[in-house]
């Protein structure tokens, strides 16, 4: 891609770009030589068996793991390298939501939400009141701002934790496991909350997750990660596979997203 054909092209291209990238841990590969990108505005699921380095993609994407090789671009920007200073300064468009949320007991939920503000240090009290507020309202908690998270039910906690994200008004948000650990009930509501943060206000999100159904509905592109190499595609195309990796990783629920996404289509 040309200098010049950035700005142009960029509206409808990728976000977020991992290109020739290899790590390891000790003697551990994680990944040998990755390529994937993630398109602006849309969601992207990353699956994958455990460990297959779901989560250290996006702390690389977050620039809190820096890769052995290779380019991670974000927005344009080659981030490997950045000095810390560089990389709080890139780190000002994305939020994160982390495994587990993360949220520090010791401060009132409305602290937590308020952190990112604080931390990025361009808002006066007033300001960030009122982000915050609006960030608690948008995934449904107007009234737990002087609340401990220990005082919130998992769900209340992973909505607070996914307010945080927010907050800071992100162009990209990444959610490591948002699902994991709620009932179906909040399954629903904290995927319908991610879709309406993706259709209304653009964002790019990288989500990864073990709940095959919600992926499947949710994701624009799912990327899936099998022992240091990726293969992506639209669910429907994942579903439609004959790849024997693939129809065994996404076992019943690929045929299942098929027959319905299909008769659906067909208005049945
Ligand atoms: N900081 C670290 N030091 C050493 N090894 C690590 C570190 N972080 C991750 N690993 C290893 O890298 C591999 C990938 O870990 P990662 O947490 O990214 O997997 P994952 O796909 O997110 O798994 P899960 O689905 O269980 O969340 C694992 O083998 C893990 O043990
Ligand atoms: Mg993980």
């Amino acid at each position: 891609m040309s200098a010049e054909g950035l700005s142009l092209s960029d509206q409808h291209s990728s976000h977020v770009e991992i290109e020739g990238v290899a790590l390891r841990f000790g003697d551990r590969p994680v990944f040998s030589d990755l390529h994937c990108s993630f398109p602006r505005g849309k969601i992207t699921v990353i699956m994958g068996p455990s460990g297959t380095g779901k989560s250290t993609l996006l702390r690389m994407i977050g620039g809190l793991q820096k890769p052995d090789q290779g380019c991670v671009r974000v927005a344009g920007q080659e981030i490997v390298g950045l000095s810390e200073l560089e990389l709080g300064r890139m780190r000002k468009q994305l939020g994160m939501l982390f495994q587990n949320g993360a949220l520090l007991d010791s401060m009132s939920i409305f602290e937590n939400v308020a952190l990112p503000l604080r931390e990025h240090g361009r808002q006066g009290e007033d300001e960030i009141r009122l982000h915050v507020r609006a960030g608690l309202e948008a995934v449904g908690l107007p009234d737990v701002d002087d609340l401990l998270p220990g005082e919130l039910s998992g769900g209340m906690l992973r909505r607070a934790a996914l307010a945080r994200a927010i907050v800071s008004e992100p162009a990209v948000v990444l959610c490591d496991e948002p699902f994991s650990g709620l009932d179906p009930p909040n399954v629903s509501r904290i995927e319908s909350l991610l879709r309406d943060l993706n259709r209304n206000l653009g964002l790019t999100l990288i989500v990864t997750s073990h709940h095959m159904a919600s992926s499947l509905r949710m994701a624009d592109q799912v990327l899936l990660l099998q022992e240091g190499h990726s293969i992506s595609g639209s669910p429907q195309e994942l579903a439609e596979s004959r790849d024997s990796a693939i129809v065994d990783f996404m076992g019943e629920d690929g045929a299942e997203y098929l027959s319905h996404h299909v008769s659906v289509k067909e208005g049945h």
